[in-house]
């Protein structure tokens, strides 16, 4: 089995890292986006399985279950297709059409549950719904992207010493949020080598994860409705929330200024970015780094859909008047 997986493993990894122009700090942008199945979260994904393999866990005869609605379902279906083993994703009505779709063509079977929670989103009725299958199902294994810590031992090693290695020096990273993993392996290696690195976590306002109160939220990827434990490892210095109108807009910069299609979590960022820096005046341009965790293309009829935008937008504006 591993060696099927490491087969794979030179599509991971290793992506680009680019200068990009910056009217006021040395701008660097991650492009996550060149991994297998378009995404960072298939770093954690050939991580965590990688080790239940070696340490026994998972098996020929196991089924791997996950609540996912994105790209870490996404990826782990690719994987443990290539493996030949069952995989089970939990989703729910939020997801994206051509995921669902892309899901169900790649996993043994999906489970979507229907019931909100009482935070309004869906992830505590997923983590339900995960729980009773791993109670049904024999051999079975969750790969809990919220509290395993080879979530955060992949970014450690992968993204994180990709990051520290390119570098001499790093004054700021930004990261995106939702399971933790990615700020949690980045921030702890980034750390390592550069003491006074400021980390960024950049999050959706009505994300619960920072404290903050819950709100619906339409873009996935970035922001949780639960504070993931995972995060208990990372070393964040300040903490950004950016409107979801917020985050269209940073998408659409990023392309216009950069030819960068990026995903959510990659506007979002980018967002953060101008808005930090906008007011602030540095005796040396600052060296920031960025991440674009996935492109552009599954967002094709939301973010870059402008009948969306629009709805979004007056969404937006009730909530703000009201
Ligand atoms: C597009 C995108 N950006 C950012 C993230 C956040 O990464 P993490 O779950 O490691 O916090 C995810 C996670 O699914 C994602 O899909």
């Amino acid at each position: 089995m591993i060696e099927k997986l490491s087969s794979i493993g030179n599509f991971i990894g290793r992506t680009p890292l680019v200068h990009l122009e910056h009217p006021t700090v040395d701008l660097y942008a991650k492009l996550e986006f060149h991994n297998l199945m378009g995404s960072v979260k298939v770093r954690p994904a050939y991580y965590i399985l990688k080790s239940a393999i070696e340490s026994g866990r998972v098996t020929q005869d196991t089924t791997v279950i996950e609540s996912s609605s994105g790209n870490f379902g996404i990826a782990l279906a690719t994987l443990c297709k290539r493996l030949g083993i069952k995989f089970i994703p939990v989703i729910d009505p939020n997801i994206n059409p051509s995921y669902e779709n892309l899901l169900r063509s790649l996993s043994y079977r999906v489970e979507k549950v229907e019931e909100r929670d009482k935070t309004g989103g869906f992830l505590l009725t997923r983590v339900q719904r995960v729980n009773d299958l791993l109670r049904d199902i024999p051999n079975s294994f969750w790969t809990n992207q919220y509290g395993n810590i080879d979530n955060f031992n992949a970014h450690y090693k992968g993204l994180g010493t990709e990051l520290a290695e390119h570098f001499d020096e790093l004054d700021y990273a930004f990261v995106g949020v939702s399971s933790g993993g990615t700020i949690s392996g980045v921030s702890r290696r980034l750390k390592d080598k550069f003491p006074n690195v400021r980390i960024v976590a950049v999050d959706s306002v009505g994300s619960v994860i920072f404290g903050t109160p819950p709100k619906k939220r339409y873009i996935p990827g970035i922001g949780s409705s639960m504070v993931p434990d995972i995060l208990r490892e990372a070393v964040i210095d300040e903490v950004f929330h950016v409107e979801e109108v917020d985050t269209i807009t940073g998408c659409y910069q990023l392309f216009e200024d950069h030819c960068i299609f990026g995903g959510g979590s990659s506007g979002t960022s980018y967002y953060a970015i101008q808005q930090y820096f906008k007011d602030k005046i540095f005796e040396k341009r600052p060296k920031v780094v960025f991440l674009c965790p996935d492109g552009g293309t599954p967002y094709a009829d939301t973010v870059y859909n402008q009948d969306w935008v629009q709805d979004i937008r007056e969404k937006n504006s009730v909530q703000i008047q009201s």
